[in-house]
Protein backbone atom coordinates (compact mmCIF):
# COMPACT_ATOMS: atom_id res chain seq x y z
CA UNK A 1 0.00 0.00 0.00
CA UNK A 2 1.20 3.43 -1.14
CA UNK A 3 1.38 5.90 1.24
CA UNK A 4 -0.74 9.69 -0.25
CA UNK A 5 1.52 12.49 -0.51
CA UNK A 6 -0.10 15.74 -1.21
CA UNK A 7 2.34 18.42 -1.87
CA UNK A 8 2.32 22.10 -2.31
CA UNK A 9 4.79 23.86 -4.63
CA UNK A 10 4.34 27.65 -3.77
CA UNK A 11 6.09 28.83 -6.97
CA UNK A 12 7.38 32.49 -6.38
CA UNK A 13 4.70 33.31 -4.06
CA UNK A 14 4.65 34.31 -0.52
CA UNK A 15 5.17 37.14 1.77
CA UNK A 16 6.42 36.33 5.78
CA UNK A 17 3.07 36.48 6.83
CA UNK A 18 1.46 34.61 4.76
CA UNK A 19 4.07 32.12 5.07
CA UNK A 20 3.47 32.28 8.86
CA UNK A 21 -0.30 32.00 8.49
CA UNK A 22 -0.39 29.11 5.84
CA UNK A 23 2.30 27.08 7.37
CA UNK A 24 0.60 27.35 10.88
CA UNK A 25 -3.00 26.45 9.38
CA UNK A 26 -0.87 23.60 7.53
CA UNK A 27 0.81 21.86 9.94
CA UNK A 28 -2.65 21.49 11.97
CA UNK A 29 -3.96 20.11 8.86
CA UNK A 30 -0.91 17.77 8.96
CA UNK A 31 -1.11 16.36 12.13
CA UNK A 32 -5.06 15.68 11.63
CA UNK A 33 -4.18 13.37 8.11
CA UNK A 34 -1.58 11.23 9.62
CA UNK A 35 -2.46 8.67 6.87
CA UNK A 36 -1.35 11.17 4.08
CA UNK A 37 2.37 13.02 3.78
CA UNK A 38 1.52 16.84 3.76
CA UNK A 39 4.54 18.58 2.66
CA UNK A 40 5.07 22.25 1.45
CA UNK A 41 7.86 23.07 -1.26
CA UNK A 42 8.66 26.86 -0.83
CA UNK A 43 10.89 29.52 -2.28
CA UNK A 44 14.02 28.98 -0.83
CA UNK A 45 14.55 32.08 1.00
CA UNK A 46 11.73 31.23 3.15
CA UNK A 47 12.69 27.65 4.06
CA UNK A 48 14.12 28.61 7.53
CA UNK A 49 11.29 30.17 8.36
CA UNK A 50 8.53 27.06 7.48
CA UNK A 51 11.66 24.87 9.13
CA UNK A 52 11.04 27.33 12.85
CA UNK A 53 7.34 27.12 12.08
CA UNK A 54 7.01 23.56 10.81
CA UNK A 55 9.85 21.70 13.25
CA UNK A 56 8.07 19.62 15.74
CA UNK A 57 4.62 18.83 13.62
CA UNK A 58 3.77 16.60 10.96
CA UNK A 59 4.23 18.27 7.63
CA UNK A 60 6.93 17.97 5.94
CA UNK A 61 8.99 20.64 3.63
CA UNK A 62 11.46 21.28 1.46
CA UNK A 63 12.76 23.11 -1.98
CA UNK A 64 11.51 23.31 -5.43
CA UNK A 65 14.50 23.21 -7.31
CA UNK A 66 18.16 22.65 -6.77
CA UNK A 67 21.78 23.20 -8.06
CA UNK A 68 23.66 20.22 -8.93
CA UNK A 69 26.66 21.73 -7.01
CA UNK A 70 26.90 21.14 -3.41
CA UNK A 71 28.95 24.75 -2.79
CA UNK A 72 31.68 26.79 -5.01
CA UNK A 73 31.38 29.56 -7.29
CA UNK A 74 27.67 29.28 -8.79
CA UNK A 75 26.20 32.58 -7.95
CA UNK A 76 22.46 32.45 -6.87
CA UNK A 77 22.07 28.54 -6.56
CA UNK A 78 21.08 26.69 -4.13
CA UNK A 79 23.01 23.61 -2.81
CA UNK A 80 21.61 20.41 -1.76
CA UNK A 81 23.47 20.46 1.60
CA UNK A 82 22.22 23.78 2.70
CA UNK A 83 18.24 22.55 1.43
CA UNK A 84 19.10 19.73 3.82
CA UNK A 85 20.78 21.90 6.50
CA UNK A 86 17.02 23.33 7.13
CA UNK A 87 15.47 20.18 8.23
CA UNK A 88 13.78 19.87 4.17
CA UNK A 89 12.73 16.05 3.37
CA UNK A 90 12.02 17.02 -0.96
CA UNK A 91 13.85 18.92 -3.66
CA UNK A 92 11.28 18.97 -6.59
CA UNK A 93 13.30 18.39 -9.81
CA UNK A 94 12.65 19.10 -13.40
CA UNK A 95 9.20 21.14 -12.49
CA UNK A 96 8.08 22.37 -16.36
CA UNK A 97 8.32 26.00 -15.62
CA UNK A 98 12.36 25.06 -15.19
CA UNK A 99 13.06 22.81 -18.20
CA UNK A 100 11.15 25.57 -19.91
CA UNK A 101 12.56 29.20 -18.92
CA UNK A 102 15.76 27.93 -17.65
CA UNK A 103 16.50 25.31 -20.13
CA UNK A 104 16.89 22.29 -17.98
CA UNK A 105 17.57 19.45 -20.30
CA UNK A 106 16.84 15.92 -19.19
CA UNK A 107 20.46 15.06 -18.42
CA UNK A 108 20.62 18.41 -16.38
CA UNK A 109 17.58 17.35 -14.45
CA UNK A 110 18.82 13.83 -13.99
CA UNK A 111 21.35 15.39 -12.27
CA UNK A 112 19.57 17.64 -10.01
CA UNK A 113 17.81 14.43 -9.41
CA UNK A 114 21.35 12.47 -8.16
CA UNK A 115 22.58 15.70 -6.46
CA UNK A 116 19.47 16.12 -4.45
CA UNK A 117 19.09 12.55 -3.97
CA UNK A 118 23.24 12.24 -2.61
CA UNK A 119 22.56 14.56 -0.05
CA UNK A 120 19.62 12.98 1.73
CA UNK A 121 16.43 15.03 0.55
CA UNK A 122 14.17 12.80 -1.36
CA UNK A 123 13.92 13.90 -5.13
CA UNK A 124 10.06 14.40 -6.55
CA UNK A 125 10.49 14.14 -10.30
CA UNK A 126 8.00 16.16 -12.52
CA UNK A 127 7.38 14.96 -16.02
CA UNK A 128 4.74 15.55 -18.39
CA UNK A 129 3.75 16.43 -22.54
CA UNK A 130 3.40 19.82 -23.72
CA UNK A 131 -0.15 20.04 -25.36
CA UNK A 132 1.05 20.09 -28.97
CA UNK A 133 2.85 16.81 -27.48
CA UNK A 134 -0.68 15.58 -25.96
CA UNK A 135 -2.49 16.03 -29.34
CA UNK A 136 0.23 14.33 -31.26
CA UNK A 137 0.01 11.54 -28.84
CA UNK A 138 3.08 11.47 -27.13
CA UNK A 139 2.20 11.82 -23.68
CA UNK A 140 4.32 8.78 -23.01
CA UNK A 141 6.83 8.91 -24.76
CA UNK A 142 7.77 11.93 -23.49
CA UNK A 143 7.05 11.17 -19.91
CA UNK A 144 9.45 8.28 -20.41
CA UNK A 145 12.36 9.75 -22.09
CA UNK A 146 12.57 11.86 -18.77
CA UNK A 147 12.36 9.37 -16.88
CA UNK A 148 15.19 7.18 -18.59
CA UNK A 149 17.40 10.05 -18.42
CA UNK A 150 17.06 9.14 -14.42
CA UNK A 151 17.60 5.65 -14.67
CA UNK A 152 20.82 6.18 -17.04
CA UNK A 153 22.26 8.48 -14.48
CA UNK A 154 21.09 6.82 -11.16
CA UNK A 155 19.78 3.12 -11.73
CA UNK A 156 16.30 1.74 -11.43
CA UNK A 157 16.83 1.73 -7.68
CA UNK A 158 17.03 5.45 -7.23
CA UNK A 159 13.12 5.34 -7.29
CA UNK A 160 13.31 3.31 -4.16
CA UNK A 161 13.55 6.69 -2.18
CA UNK A 162 11.77 8.98 -4.90
CA UNK A 163 8.77 10.38 -6.16
CA UNK A 164 7.48 11.57 -9.48
CA UNK A 165 5.08 14.30 -10.39
CA UNK A 166 3.04 13.85 -13.57
CA UNK A 167 2.39 17.10 -14.22
CA UNK A 168 0.68 17.51 -18.16
CA UNK A 169 2.18 21.24 -19.27
CA UNK A 170 -1.34 22.00 -20.57
CA UNK A 171 -2.97 21.27 -17.14
CA UNK A 172 -0.44 23.93 -15.46
CA UNK A 173 -2.23 26.71 -13.83
CA UNK A 174 -4.81 26.94 -17.00
CA UNK A 175 -7.63 25.21 -14.71
CA UNK A 176 -8.08 22.53 -17.46
CA UNK A 177 -7.52 19.73 -15.29
CA UNK A 178 -6.69 16.31 -16.67
CA UNK A 179 -9.93 13.88 -16.22
CA UNK A 180 -9.21 11.21 -13.71
CA UNK A 181 -9.50 8.76 -16.79
CA UNK A 182 -6.80 10.71 -18.80
CA UNK A 183 -4.62 10.80 -16.25
CA UNK A 184 -5.08 6.99 -14.88
CA UNK A 185 -4.10 5.85 -18.20
CA UNK A 186 -0.74 8.32 -18.05
CA UNK A 187 -0.14 7.19 -14.23
CA UNK A 188 -0.15 3.12 -15.41
CA UNK A 189 1.36 3.80 -18.67
CA UNK A 190 4.37 5.41 -16.42
CA UNK A 191 3.86 2.43 -14.02
CA UNK A 192 4.07 -0.02 -16.72
CA UNK A 193 7.09 1.69 -18.34
CA UNK A 194 9.48 1.66 -14.82
CA UNK A 195 8.17 -2.53 -14.70
CA UNK A 196 10.38 -2.93 -17.65
CA UNK A 197 13.26 -2.32 -14.97
CA UNK A 198 11.88 -3.77 -11.83
CA UNK A 199 8.11 -4.64 -10.56
CA UNK A 200 9.18 -3.96 -7.03
CA UNK A 201 10.14 -0.77 -7.29
CA UNK A 202 7.35 0.20 -9.42
CA UNK A 203 4.54 -1.27 -7.31
CA UNK A 204 6.69 1.09 -4.93
CA UNK A 205 6.98 4.20 -6.10
CA UNK A 206 4.36 7.52 -5.59
CA UNK A 207 3.11 8.87 -8.58
CA UNK A 208 1.46 11.84 -8.08
CA UNK A 209 -0.56 14.26 -9.92
CA UNK A 210 0.00 18.11 -10.59
CA UNK A 211 -1.92 20.68 -12.74
CA UNK A 212 -5.23 22.67 -11.66
CA UNK A 213 -5.83 20.01 -8.81
CA UNK A 214 -8.12 21.54 -6.67
CA UNK A 215 -11.22 20.74 -4.17
CA UNK A 216 -13.36 19.63 -6.82
CA UNK A 217 -11.25 17.40 -8.83
CA UNK A 218 -9.47 15.98 -6.25
CA UNK A 219 -11.31 13.44 -4.72
CA UNK A 220 -12.05 11.32 -7.60
CA UNK A 221 -8.81 11.94 -8.84
CA UNK A 222 -7.24 10.63 -5.98
CA UNK A 223 -9.72 7.70 -6.21
CA UNK A 224 -7.55 6.42 -9.30
CA UNK A 225 -5.69 3.36 -8.78
CA UNK A 226 -2.21 4.18 -9.63
CA UNK A 227 -2.78 8.22 -8.47
CA UNK A 228 -1.66 8.19 -5.03
CA UNK A 229 -1.64 12.01 -4.00
CA UNK A 230 -1.41 15.42 -5.86
CA UNK A 231 1.51 18.43 -6.61
CA UNK A 232 -0.54 21.52 -5.55
CA UNK A 233 0.57 24.79 -6.95
CA UNK A 234 -2.27 27.89 -6.90
CA UNK A 235 -4.77 25.67 -4.28
CA UNK A 236 -1.48 25.34 -2.21
CA UNK A 237 -1.83 29.23 -1.39
CA UNK A 238 -5.14 28.55 -0.25
CA UNK A 239 -5.99 27.11 3.82
CA UNK A 240 -9.67 26.01 3.12
CA UNK A 241 -8.51 24.79 -0.85
CA UNK A 242 -5.15 22.74 0.59
CA UNK A 243 -6.82 21.41 3.33
CA UNK A 244 -9.87 19.58 1.34
CA UNK A 245 -7.44 18.14 -1.09
CA UNK A 246 -5.32 16.61 1.69
CA UNK A 247 -8.81 15.33 3.05
CA UNK A 248 -9.65 13.72 -0.25
CA UNK A 249 -6.35 11.94 -0.11
CA UNK A 250 -6.87 10.75 3.62
CA UNK A 251 -10.73 9.56 1.95
CA UNK A 252 -8.55 7.19 -0.24
CA UNK A 253 -5.45 6.27 2.14
P1 LIG B 1 -1.41 24.53 -10.46
O1 LIG B 1 -1.97 23.62 -9.38
O2 LIG B 1 -1.43 25.97 -10.08
O3 LIG B 1 -1.98 24.24 -11.80
O4 LIG B 1 0.18 24.17 -10.56
C1 LIG B 1 0.54 22.84 -10.62
C2 LIG B 1 2.02 22.77 -10.50
O5 LIG B 1 2.75 23.21 -11.37
C3 LIG B 1 2.57 22.15 -9.29
O6 LIG B 1 3.93 21.92 -9.40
Amino acid sequence: MRKPVVMGNWKLNGTKSTVTDLIKAFTGVANANEKVDVAICAPAIFIGMVESLATGSKLQWGSEDVDVHTSGAFTGENSPVMIKEFGSTYAIVGHSERRGYHNESNEVVAAKFKAAQDNGLVPVLCIGESEAEYDAGKTLDVCQAEIKAVIDLCGIEAFKNAIIAYEPIWAIGTGKTATPEIAQNVHAGIRAFLKTFNAEVADGVRILYGGSCNAKTAPELFAQKDIDGGLIGGASLKVADFTAIIEAATANA
